[in-house]
């Protein structure tokens, strides 16, 4: 699960009074309206350097069995490292010990990388809601070079 730079790497809830940072939840969802609606009942969890908060990843709460990973996120400077990688199974491992029996994510049929990363970790695709980006933002979204419409949703047994 580690490497060299992961090593240095914190995970843990974010503490009471620390901020949210709000711009990394916006680079995994640009609407401010979905996350101010789902923050509130959700578990924040950063990735710390230092003193840096360089991700974030939030459990959402979906039923006493499911939990619902609804952002992950990781500072651009410090993507490809193996921060993401490292987050998801935190999330995992928590969900896990929580008691949920099932984590599902979420993510567009656009996310290559995303798809790939989850899949790579375990979680398996168990259907689509269509058209959700194209009903649920007021743009038009494009990600790799194709319009984001659907979200691909994924889960995994815990
Ligand atoms: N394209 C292809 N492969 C990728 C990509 C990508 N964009 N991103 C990560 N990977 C691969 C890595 O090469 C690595 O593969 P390996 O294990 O075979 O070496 C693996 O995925 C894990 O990579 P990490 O370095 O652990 O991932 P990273 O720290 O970059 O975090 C994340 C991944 C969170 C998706 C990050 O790229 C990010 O913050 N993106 C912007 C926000 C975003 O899109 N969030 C997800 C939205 S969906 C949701 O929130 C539920």
């Amino acid at each position: 699960m580690e490497n060299e730079f992961t090593k240095n790497i914190v995970l843990r809830k974010i503490s009471i009074n620390e901020s949210i940072p709000y711009q990394l939840l916006l680079d995994a969802d640009p609407s401010r309206a979905l996350i101010d609606n789902y923050l509130p009942t959700s578990e924040v969890y950063v990735a710390i350097l230092g003193d840096k908060q360089v991700g974030v990843y939030l459990l959402y709460p979906e039923s006493a069995d499911v939990v619902e990973l609804k952002n992950i996120a990781v500072d651009e400077q410090y993507q490809r490292m193996g921060i993401g990688k490292m987050m998801l199974k935190d999330a995992v491992q928590r969900a896990a010990a929580k008691g949920f029996k099932t984590i599902i994510i979420g993510t567009g049929n656009s996310s290559i990388g995303q798809l790939y990363l989850y899949q790579k970790i375990g979680f398996q695709i168990t259907g689509i809601k269509k058209n959700f980006f194209t009903d649920n933002y007021p743009e038009t979204l494009y990600e790799n070079g194709i319009q984001v419409k659907h979200m691909i949703m994924l889960a995994k047994q815990l």
